[in-house]
């Protein structure tokens, strides 16, 4: 069978001008074009080339796959995205976006313009040019310019690969030329570069530089575990990356804004977390202090990304003197349909910008979620939450027995049959799998805890004590050895190569009220082993039996539920975060000891609830 041509082209993903040739030779005769352009040129492989095998194959590869049609710009966009290797996508964050979305960022962003002679459009993180293509075809529309003209003086692109902005003269060559604007030379404004540093005044020549009327596109998403040093040296420039665990599309709203003029817009696609999240904390403090007209259109869990777990939202960003921020969150189907009037206005004034700004829909879910956290005391303020342990190896660790005797437990794990020291082993529960007290029971598993507690103090086992006193678990953890300093990528130094990976929740003491990180709707179960570890989830711990019931009540109430789906970061498929980030606001009712007793024993939770929030819950 034919291999697809995108597997085809893997095999030379090594050879960026290579892949590039093939893709673009393969356009221009399916697409029966005649060019003297002399960039396309460059990229033709004719038929004494030595790679015209290599054509031919690739051709019948896309024969193949696409049948009868031709290659389109699409088409080229995704082969162009394709070949980038997937280790420069976790580091650069190369994710396309998809032709609806960039057409309706542009169209927005160009929504009442006045395209004079210095008017300039830009995306600096460009890709191979998917929005500065779009950007073209929408310009060429409403000025009747040629593209020769819009690529010399109105478009401009910075990227920090270099085979990005190759592809993205390629992709912006064969459009002029499909239209039938042949020129032996097109002058771009295109450039290498890393935006958290570039030099747009150096780079045109231009001192100072007057800035863009318009800054479009998709910033590289990149946690901070997967940056560069250099990178995260660079961030450093950018206040709005201060807070948390920096991700790297956050100071790309602060560069676009600053690069903008007077009267200028950002129109971008990036990741809805910074709404909530630590590190957004700075840029929501941005936003207000700049008075940013900010307009926020979120897509909520869903997943617009082919192929990627990416929840995203729009952002326009006009540098003129606003109260707040326009929020609506909607299918991203429907964009093309939203009015002004669809969204909903939220003063900086009114907004938490520390803790987390709560946008929502409708001006009810608006005052039910206010009357909530106005009611009796932040959660944060009473409650102390444990994140389950985190060995990052919980498949090497942990077992479910299917033997025990007096002093050893046996299991089987990755082909073998094992068996390792009672004693060192705990009792554990997946946090996220417990749905009633009986499966406290039915779905406990043991884990090999190589550390010694005393007075609270967790202490790993010195490894001499470990290897004389636990010699299976030794033996055990040893034959995993290899693999367990795989962890963190290798770049993390252990107290010892048997520790956890991380040192959180060995020793929770107390009872707990477990309950799942991410669900559709979260069950809570109450465990009262203080030895008893736990993974995957979240727990409340108290020591105070009553206090635990009390609070699980109103977690289980529909009028929490209604809370946290409207507040928390949704998943795919209705999912929601009960991360502590999301729990923190919900304000807890101060019952007295009686209304405690009365909600413990009532029939009716909701009309209890109702009554003390002073809320009326329309489901
Ligand atoms: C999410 S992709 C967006 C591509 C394109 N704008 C699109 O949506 O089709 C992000 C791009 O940012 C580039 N990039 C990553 N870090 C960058 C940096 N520091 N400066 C400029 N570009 C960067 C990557 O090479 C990648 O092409």
């Amino acid at each position: 069978m034919q291999k697809n041509s995108y597997q085809y082209l893997s095999a030379f993903s090594g050879d960026a001008h290579l892949v590039d040739s093939l893709i673009t030779s393969a356009f221009i005769r399916l697409n029966g074009l005649q060019t003297a352009n002399l960039l396309l040129q460059n990229y033709l492989i004719g038929d004494d080339s030595p790679h015209h095998d290599t054509l031919t194959g690739f051709l019948g590869t896309i024969a193949a796959q696409f049948g009868t049609d031709i290659l389109n710009f699409e088409h080229l966009i995704e082969l162009f995205e394709f070949v980038v290797s997937p280790a420069e996508k976790v580091v650069n964050g190369a994710v396309y976006t998809p032709a609806y979305i960039r057409e309706y960022i542009v169209q927005r962003t160009l929504e009442g313009a006045d395209i004079g002679e210095d008017y300039r459009l830009a995306d600096i993180a460009c890709g191979c040019g998917g929005f500065l293509l779009t950007a073209a075809q929408q310009l060429h529309e409403r000025t009747g310019l040629s593209y020769a003209d819009i690529y010399r003086r109105h478009l401009y692109g910075v990227d920090i690969m270099s085979y990005s902005i190759a592809r993205t003269r390629i992709l912006l060559s064969l459009w002029a030329v499909c239209a039938g604007e042949e020129e032996p030379v097109f002058d771009f404004q295109l450039f290498e570069g890393n935006s958290l540093i570039f030099d747009w005044g150096l780079a045109t020549g231009e001192q100072p530089f007057a800035g863009f009327d318009v800054v479009v596109g998709n910033p590289p998403y990149v946690a901070s575990r997967n940056m560069t040093a250099e990178t995260l040296a660079s961030l450093e420039r950018w206040s709005v990356a201060g807070t948390g665990h920096p991700d790297l599309y956050i100071p790309f709203f602060q560069i676009g804004f600053e690069l903008l003029k007077p009267r200028g817009i950002l129109g971008l696609i990036t990741v809805n977390t910074f709404i909530k999240s630590i590190n957004g904390r700075a840029l929501r403090q941005y936003f207000a202090d700049e008075q940013a007209d900010l307009v926020i259109i979120n897509f909520g869990g869903e997943q617009v990304f082919r192929d990627r777990n990416t929840y995203t939202c729009l952002c326009f960003l006009r540098r003129q003197a606003a109260e707040g921020v326009a929020y609506i969150r909607c299918d991203s189907q429907l964009i093309g349909e939203l009015a002004d009037e669809d969204l909903l206005r939220f003063d900086y004034a009114e907004l938490d910008h520390p803790g987390g700004w709560n946008l929502v829909n409708t001006l009810e879910i608006q005052a039910f979620v206010n009357q909530v956290e106005g009611t009796g005391r932040p959660f944060k303020q009473l409650y102390v939450t444990k994140n389950g342990i985190a060995t990052l190896k919980n498949d090497i660790y942990k077992f479910t027995p299917t033997g025990e005797d007096a002093d050893y437990y046996y299991f089987q794990n990755r082909g073998g049959e094992h068996q390792v020291e009672k004693r060192i082993c705990r009792d554990i529960v997946n946090a996220n799998k417990l749905r009633t007290p009986g499966d406290l029971a039915d779905r406990r598993e043991k884990i090999i805890f190589p550390y010694t507690v005393a007075s609270g103090m967790v202490s790993i086992l010195p490894e001499p004590v470990f290897r004389a006193d636990y010699p299976q678990a030794y033996a055990y953890l040893s034959a995993f050895r290899a693999e367990l300093a795989t962890r963190d990528k290798g770049r993390k130094t252990y107290e010892a190569w048997y520790a956890y990976g991380r040192r959180q929740s060995m020793d929770v003491r107390g009872h707990k009220l477990f309950f799942p990180h991410i669900c559709e709707r979260p069950n809570f179960v109450i465990c009262q082993e203080p030895e008893m570890l736990f993974y995957n989830g979240i727990a409340i711990v108290s020591e105070n039996m009553r206090e635990l019931l009390v609070i699980k009540k109103v977690l289980e109430s529909a009028l929490f539920f209604k809370y946290i789906s409207n507040s928390t970061k949704d998943y795919a498929s209705g999912y929601i975060s009960m991360s502590r980030n999301y729990l923190k606001n919900f304000g807890v009712y101060q019952f007295t000891e009686e209304e405690k007793t009365q909600l413990l024993e009532t029939e009716d939770t909701e009309a209890f609830l109702e009554q003390c929030y002073g809320i009326v819950i329309n489901i």
